[in-house]
């Protein structure tokens, strides 16, 4: 597994992209769980965010695409509304120790 970031550098309700190995991939923490997608929207395959580090709508509450507006479920990357509806974030697994947050590409 890949090294992404210290946990204390992605903060609860908050997201941040990054670049590992040539990959585009974005970082949510939500409840204190980390989820980790490759950033492509499954609409245009475009990258969502509009800012960097911004991939969250105003709510914080769903991952949004900056594109055409797409949303999608924290949890699960699933979009529930938009032109992708039905379609889903690619997943990246990860898991989180006292060192960091871990990728596995
Ligand atoms: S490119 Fe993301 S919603 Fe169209």
């Amino acid at each position: 597994m890949k090294l992404l970031c210290a946990g204390a550098e992605l903060i609860n309700d908050s997201s941040r992209g990054f670049e590992l190995e040539g990959e585009k991939l974005f970082a949510v923490r939500r409840g204190g769980q980390v989820y980790v997608y490759f950033n492509r929207c499954p609409h245009r395959g475009v990258s969502l965010e509009w800012h960097p580090d911004q991939f969250l709508d105003n709510s914080q509450s769903l991952i949004q695409c900056a594109t055409h507006g797409a949303l999608f479920l924290i949890e699960d990357g699933e979009c529930i509304a938009g032109p992708c509806e039905g379609r889903s974030l690619k997943n990246i697994p990860c898991r989180e120790d006292e060192q960091g947050i871990w990728v596995s590409l």
